[in-house]
């Protein structure tokens, strides 16, 4: 995700603050970096593709330092690739304003259009310049930076988290949030912000977090927050009382924990610029989609490990389903030593968070030799295995730092729900009302999802969590696009609890595993409406009668009369169920560990990213 930083003092100068800013974000993750500060009458611009010490060498000259007002930013890079005019600042080209983002601004095609129509000059590739054209256009009006800051937002669709400093007369430093998260302070002599509470512990701990629709106009001692049509808003200080390592958790106790909770703001990150409402249909940033290559298609290879692969699994169930075209997988670290055959016209999709899992990247380039299309579903712009797409399609998730992978995986899984949509409306499977609708229901995931992050949703998961501490094993049961949310259950619990828990097709269990079922036996059985729902009960039934504990996840009422606990997630069309339902499991898994005493984001033996084989 990018960082923002920003400042405006009375007295000091705030370049050296706003870096030193910058440097505590960088766990953000990012591919280019940049500042603007105004000294007087002039702002300077200064941005650099690559680390803030590439940053630094434009900054030795000094001629920067005595500055009194600056916004930062680190990019992470979605519309654009890493470079030097991608990075942020942005500005109009008339050198009275800069302006940094986070987020996807969904209109801007149109907006762009709007304003090159006028005249205005792009000299980028991000939606992020539009914004600045559009505060400019307001400025050169007469406009005061606040009044011109809430125009340009009134007609932006998206997902923004913004700061725009302008020099003159209707100067000044405002900043905004729709979605990613910003904090804003004051001191005496001074007023900042950032993306994260980390970038100001500096200069106070009494802070404001902004909310959904909060603008804030800041002076040196001064805030004013507003919404975007000017209506004052009030916003709590409250005091931070976390050290910094604390505060890189945004007070949660572990990364894990956090990056649960970023799953909503994930899935609109990763989905919602790229629906194209009106065809039904969805647009990829990153390769060559077009129809015809798509219908040429035969079949699709899906090469990846662990979660990955069971986002893999996943894909496999949409992509048959929506778009009728065969999909093999396999453990990348079994395809590239298997002497696999592949029939022309296939697809090689390599889904992986980091980019860099080596066994992925084999079975990639093993693919690509065979002669199939080289594909990725990543979360890194810049790594070995996206460089060695054709074409990709990234989940904008952020930077995961937990080893156990949470909002990747859930990102993964819409981005193979958005390919899905893609291969169907392209070869004709879907139509422009069924696209709508699939699309439809993607848009109302992101309340179900809080429901589930909700407090009380939680502590229900977690107490059931903790009412098995003495289990000596588990299985984790579904079927159809659930059999590799079990899969992923099982694993989210093996991989911070060190408990052996077995994730297994339901329907598979009577062929011999339900040998292994001891009377108390923790079962969770993942089960939501569709079309194999009452096989799911049957199996729920089997393991019952054999002195099982079931635990039923999902939504399937029938299911909840049958079991000893049930976790209830709210209802979605089956092909998004699995999004939903892995949600209650990632929570089961974490206060599991927890209540055990386990390390939750560093468990033992484990690696966030295996690059060796
Ligand atoms: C996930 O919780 C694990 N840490 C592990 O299975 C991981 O998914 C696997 O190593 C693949 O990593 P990648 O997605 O970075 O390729």
């Amino acid at each position: 995700m990018c960082g923002i930083v920003g400042a405006t003092s009375r007295t000091g100068a705030v370049l050296e603050g706003m870096i030193e800013g910058l440097r505590v974000l960088e766990y953000r993750g990012y591919d280019s970096c940049g500042v603007a500060v105004a000294d007087g009458e002039r702002i300077e611009i200064r941005r650099k593709v690559g680390r803030l010490s590439e940053l630094e060498k434009l900054l030795v000259d000094g001629a920067l330092s005595n500055a009194r007002i600056g916004v930062g930013h680190t990019r992470w890079a979605t519309h654009g690739k890493p470079s030097d005019e991608n990075a942020h600042p942005h500005s109009d080209g008339s050198g009275r304003l800069a302006l940094v983002h986070n987020g996807i601004i969904e209109n801007y095609l149109e907006l762009r259009k709007e304003l090159q129509a006028e005249g205005r000059v792009f000299t980028s590739e991000t939606d992020t310049e539009v914004l600045s054209h559009l505060v400019g256009r307001e400025l050169a009006r007469g406009a005061s930076l606040i009044d011109a800051v809430r125009a340009a937002l009134r007609r932006v669709h998206g997902y923004y988290a913004i700061a725009v400093m302008a020099n003159g007369a209707n100067g000044g430093l405002v900043c905004a949030r729709q979605g990613p998260p910003l904090v804003v302070a004051t001191t005496a002599d001074a007023a900042y912000l950032g993306s994260d509470v980390l970038a100001l512990l500096p200069y106070t701990r009494d802070v404001v977090y902004l909310e959904d629709g909060d603008v804030a106009e800041l002076a040196p001692g001064f805030a004013r927050i507003t919404d975007i049509h000017g209506a004052a808003r009030e916003r709590a200080v409250r005091r931070i009382t976390w050290d910094a390592e604390q505060a890189s958790k945004g007070g949660y106790p572990h990364f894990m924990l956090k990056e649960i909770h970023e799953q909503p703001d994930v899935l609109a990150r990763t989905a919602f610029d790229r629906i194209l409402s009106t065809s039904g249909d969805v647009s990829f940033e990153h390769g060559d989609w077009d129809d015809a290559r798509l219908r040429a298609l035969q079949r699709i290879q899906v090469v990846a490990c662990g979660t990955a692969l069971h986002a893999g699994y996943v894909a496999r169930y949409l992509i048959e389903h929506l778009a009728r075209i065969p999909v093999d997988l396999d453990f990348a670290s079994e395809f590239r030593y298997r002497d696999p055959r592949l029939v022309e016209h296939t697809m090689a999709l390599a889904v992986s968070q980091s980019g860099e899992t080596a066994d992925t990247l084999a079975a990639l380039r093993l693919a690509r030799e065979l002669g199939a299309w080289p594909v990725s579903v990543c979360n890194v712009m810049g790594s070995t295995v996206v460089r060695e797409s054709q074409a990709t399609i990234l989940t904008h998730a952020g930077p995961e730092i937990g080893v156990a992978s949470t909002k990747a995986f859930t990102a993964q899984v819409v981005a193979v729900f958005l390919l899905a949509v893609r291969l169907g409306r392209a070869r004709g499977v879907l139509s422009v009302e069924q696209g709508r609708r699939l699309l439809d229901e993607l848009r109302c995931l992101r309340p179900r999802m809080e429901a589930l992050l909700a407090p009380h949703s939680v502590e229900r998961v977690g107490e059931v969590a903790r009412g098995h501490l003495d289990a000596k094993g588990f299985f984790f049961l579904g079927r159809g696009v659930n059999f590799p949310i079990a899969l992923e259950g099982a694993l989210k619990l093996k991989e911070i609890s060190y408990v052996h828990a077995e994730g297994y097709a339901a329907g598979e269990m009577k062929h011999g595993p339900i040998a292994l079922i001891s009377k108390g036996m923790p079962i969770v059985v993942v089960n939501s409406p569709g079309a194999v729902a009452d096989k799911v009960r049957s199996n729920l039934h089997e393991v019952k009668a054999r002195g099982g504990h079931v635990i039923c996840v999902g939504s399937d009422r029938e299911s909840f009369e049958l079991a000893d606990e049930v976790i209830e997630v709210p209802q979605t069309i089956e092909p998004l169920s699995a999004v939903l339902n892995v949600i209650p499991l990632q929570l089961f898994a974490y206060h599991h560990a927890l209540a055990r005493g386990c390390d939750i984001d560093k468990p033992r033996n484990l690696a966030k990213s295996v690059t060796v084989e």
